[in-house]
């Protein structure tokens, strides 16, 4: 972006993919949880802006299906973005349609405006590469640069993020930046001892990247909905635990190739229902009742898990240990979060769910070392894939 800036960009019509993709509050329809991605990629936007360029801001959100869908619609977001950047922010009802074509050609300096939902759009998810660059050609025609900020969606072969920059001089935004390079650090040369915690609630999710990084860490703390199956491979009963049976036999393989490294939790917070109402106690991992379900990891095992994390220099942390967001069950998150933030080293809180669960409970945010915009992008990045957008920025 600076090398952008450098050239000048006054007048300029300047095409940022952003991922805009923010959680909404589930009880109030169209009020933003968590604004921690759009704040991302603020400073990126005000650059350009104040340097007088045309910025065209284009997003995804959630998963429609190709097609406009009302419940998905970006138009909260633009209102919540203008507020953030302090000027309005121009919003068009559609991506490349008559509403978005009027709203670029009477753009003007130093004005934001942002398209509605790509995957309004069947050409930017396709797996076809015609119908993809169909789009990527549309999208391309509005703008004279490409500044690709949108981190959280590198991992994406989406027409905003793989096509549209092989058809216009294309740069990297400072979060795309900056994420990168954590990254790239705490994957090549993490600062031993290095310790992972990974939760979440499917193992499946998270298989490639245990794979990758069992024989890198020193320690693999494992808590979450995932632990389940770990467990059950050790030979407990999990009761109504979420528990993915086919996948019981990967992680016992996992189990041995891992010896001591592998963590486990010791006990968990056992619920008669998924709910904040529910009966709820403290079983051994031994003894988690038939009619129970485990919603948090315990707090012996929160103890274990935050002295693994005291001694390490490097962390990298991705997924809740537990549902945080009902509040019986989230000490097992803000134990190891708080026992992350305390450490005498280098911390990354790799995106989604964990960002979301470092804001909503409070937590300091400047006591980690990096917070990244992408969950499913850090974890791909961390497994060793080649990720469709950064490999488009390198082109
Ligand atoms: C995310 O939330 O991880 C990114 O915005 C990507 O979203 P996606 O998984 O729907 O592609």
């Amino acid at each position: 972006l600076d090398d952008l800036l450098g050239e000048g960009v006054s007048g300029r019509r300047v095409f940022v993919r952003a991922d805009l993709n923010v959680p909404f509050d589930k009880a109030n329809p169209g009020v933003i949880s968590d604004d921690g991605r759009a704040r991302a990629v603020l400073p990126t936007l005000i650059a350009l802006r104040d340097a007088g360029a045309r910025v065209i801001v284009a997003s995804h959100l959630g998963r429609p299906k190709g097609a406009p869908d009302p419940k998905f619609s970006l138009s909260p977001v633009a209102t919540r973005l203008g507020e953030l950047l302090g000027s309005p922010v121009v919003f068009a009802t559609d991506t490349v349609g008559e509403s978005a074509a009027a709203a670029v050609s009477s753009l003007e300096d130093g004005q934001v405006l942002l398209l509605e939902n790509l995957r309004f759009n069947e050409g930017e998810t396709s797996k076809d590469d015609a119908v993809r660059g169909a789009f990527a050609d549309e999208l391309a025609k509005f703008a004279d640069f490409y500044v690709d900020d949108a981190f959280g969606a590198v991992h994406r072969k989406h027409a905003s993020v793989y096509d549209v920059p092989a058809r216009l001089p294309h740069y990297a935004g400072g979060l795309v930046v900056k994420e990168v390079e954590v990254l790239r650090k705490v994957s090549e040369t993490p600062e031993k001892p290095y310790v992972v915690v990974l939760g979440g609630s499917k193992v499946s999710d998270k298989l490639a990247v245990i794979q990758a990084l069992l024989p890198k860490v020193d320690k693999l703390l494992v808590g979450g909905g995932m632990c389940f199956t770990f467990l059950k491979a050790q030979g407990h009963e999990v009761g109504k635990s979420l528990l993915e049976e086919e996948m019981v036999a990967t992680c016992r393989q996992l189990l041995a190739e891992a010896g001591d490294r592998l963590v486990l939790p010791v006990d968990v917070v056992a619920a008669t229902e998924f709910s904040a109402e529910a009966d709820h106690d403290i079983s051994d991992i031994s003894e988690i009742p038939a009619d129970r379900l485990g919603l948090d990891i315990g707090p012996k095992s929160t103890e274990l898990f935050a002295s693994a994390i005291a001694g390490a220099k490097t962390v990298f942390w991705n997924g809740p240990m537990g549902v945080f967001e009902l509040a019986p069950f989230a000490a097992g998150t803000r134990g190891v979060a708080e026992a992350i933030t305390k450490i005498d080293g280098f911390s990354v809180v790799g995106g989604g769910d964990s960002a979301a669960a470092v804001r909503t409970l409070g937590l300091d945010e400047s006591a980690f070392g990096h917070i990244s915009t992408g969950g499913g992008a850090s974890l791909e990045y961390l497994e060793g894939k080649t990720l469709p957008g950064v490999a488009a920025l390198e082109k």
